[in-house]
């Protein structure tokens, strides 16, 4: 008896001390363990059983971090663009590309994460979302000391409810947001349009798709397949206050074509997220001009643009919103960061400011567009957008009157209404 009950003891200690040696759960018994997961272990089942079994036998020389969204997340996707498409329509392709924009390459734990953003290559790579040298990526940050935030595209906001989830393969953060593959160029210009002023893009949006003589934009094309692209785009005011320079500008389609061509790097190393902009980095724009970035109070210039809002990633790379149009015929511009306004470089011989934004006509047609009542959200909460909670996002159309119209604002009224607004698109 007394030696049976030694060797139980021994073999107990034995089990536990193995099993402590080689305690870490794999990824699927953490998903199967965890109730708030079991979506998220469906779907990985259902939809990409690959990458469930790579991420179950990961080697632990090459971690991960894994944003897995728990099951109120994939309850309304139906709000979001991109995911709530691929998952109405049952699109496996998308669902695949979207679950795998969840795998992070690297172990980033909450200690790990700054009070400052940190773009991160995700697993993400096929080119139909992330057209980017090293993967699609998600930015990271630790807000107040204590919230772990990821955005991913049309700035969609992913918050941890629980983190640092160890797991063989990594690390496992709960998201209460699914992480959105990034949209287009226009298609993300477009949504911000109906958020605050500091993101409103359709003007220099439409400005990419100026054609006189309607042929394809050539600008318009060059973003919308080029790889690593950089857009230092200025927002609506800053091309309102100069709109009569603009269009003498305009009548010269070479030189505003050059103008253009100025606020956009390809290539040059691959997408310049803000963390990669320093002060005194110079950077060679596809008008064959460089720019300068100054980093003063707080803020990054462009030259003396100031960057309202930064890193909006899209599909081929990444936009910076700046308050003020550059000039190539001014490359060494410098900001007065005490100014809350910076003085516009283009001189405004002709014309006032204009009360609309300029170029709006020229924006791309058949934009679709969801609208996220339910989700949009202002400031802090999680969620699609940076919006007003009253307001949901659509497309605004470039109807003149000319060739037909479009429909106009749209905005979000009843809860969960999925928008798909066809603007009927003139193109002078
Ligand atoms: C990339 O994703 C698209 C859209 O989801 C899909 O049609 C395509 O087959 C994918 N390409 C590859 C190489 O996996
Ligand atoms: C992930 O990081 C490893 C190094 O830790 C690197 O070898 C690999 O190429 C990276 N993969 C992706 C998809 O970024
Ligand atoms: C788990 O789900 C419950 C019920 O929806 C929710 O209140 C809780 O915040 C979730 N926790 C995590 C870590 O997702
Ligand atoms: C049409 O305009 C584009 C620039 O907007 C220019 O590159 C192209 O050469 C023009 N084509 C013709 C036929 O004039
Ligand atoms: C660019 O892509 C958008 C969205 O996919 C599309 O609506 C637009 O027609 C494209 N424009 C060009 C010039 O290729
Ligand atoms: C990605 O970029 C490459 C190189 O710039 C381009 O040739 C290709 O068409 C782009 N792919 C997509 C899907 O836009
Ligand atoms: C930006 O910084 C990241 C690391 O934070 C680096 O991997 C990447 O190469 C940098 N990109 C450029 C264009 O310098
Ligand atoms: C930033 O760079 C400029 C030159 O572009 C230089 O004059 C200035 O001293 C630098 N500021 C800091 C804080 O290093």
């Amino acid at each position: 008896m007394f030696h049976t009950l030694i060797a139980l003891g021994l073999s107990l200690s034995f089990l536990l001390s193995s099993s402590l040696a080689d305690s870490t759960p794999s990824f699927k018994d953490v998903l199967s363990s965890t109730a708030n997961l079991s979506t998220f272990l469906n779907t990985l089942q259902n939809s990409y059983p690959d990458l469930l079994a790579q991420l179950n036998s990961l080697p632990s020389s090459s971690p991960v971090t894994i944003l897995a969204p728990n099951n109120d997340a994939f309850a309304k996707t139906v709000y979001y663009p991109v995911v709530g498409p691929a998952f109405s329509n049952g699109d496996e392709a998308a669902i695949q590309n979207i679950l795998i924009y969840h795998v992070v390459n690297g172990s980033h734990s909450s200690k790990d994460l700054l009070p400052t953003f940190q773009y991160f290559p995700t697993w993400l790579s096929n080119a139909t979302f992330a057209n980017v040298t090293g993967g699609q990526r998600v930015g990271g940050v630790l807000q107040n000391g204590k919230e772990v935030i990821f955005t991913s595209g049309q700035s969609t906001r992913s918050r941890a409810l629980q983190a640092d989830i160890a797991f063989a393969g990594g690390i496992i953060h709960i998201i209460d947001t699914l992480v959105t593959p990034p949209t287009s160029f226009p298609q993300t210009a477009e949504l911000f349009d109906t958020t605050t002023e500091s993101f409103q893009l359709t003007s220099f949006l439409g400005a990419t798709y100026y054609s006189p003589n309607k042929t394809v934009p050539a600008l318009a094309a060059l973003l919308n397949s080029t790889s690593d692209v950089t857009i230092f785009a200025p927002n609506n005011a800053a091309l309102e206050v100069v709109n009569g320079a603009l269009a003498d500008l305009a009548k010269n389609p070479s030189a505003l074509a050059k103008l253009l061509d100025y606020h956009i790097v390809v290539g040059n190393g691959g997408p310049w997220y803000s963390t990669n902009l320093t002060n005194a980095t110079t950077l060679t724009t596809l008008a064959g001009e460089t720019i300068t970035i100054t980093s003063a109070s707080n803020s990054l210039f462009v030259n003396s643009a100031r960057m309202l809002t930064s890193d909006l990633l899209i599909v081929n790379g990444v936009m910076h919103v700046l308050d003020n149009v550059l000039s190539p015929d001014d490359t060494s511009a410098t900001p007065v960061p005490s100014l809350a306004t910076q003085v516009p470089v283009l001189s405004q011989a002709s014309g006032v400011k204009a009360s609309e934004a300029p170029f709006t006509t020229f924006m791309p047609w058949n934009v679709v567009t969801i609208l996220p009542a339910a989700a949009a959200t202002s400031g802090g909460k999680s969620g699609y957008g940076q919006g007003s909670a009253t307001t949901g996002y659509g497309a605004q159309a470039t109807g003149t009157g000319k060739v037909g119209g479009g429909a106009g604002r749209v905005s979000a009224g009843a809860m969960g209404v999925v928008g798909m607004v066809v603007a009927a698109a003139v193109m002078l």
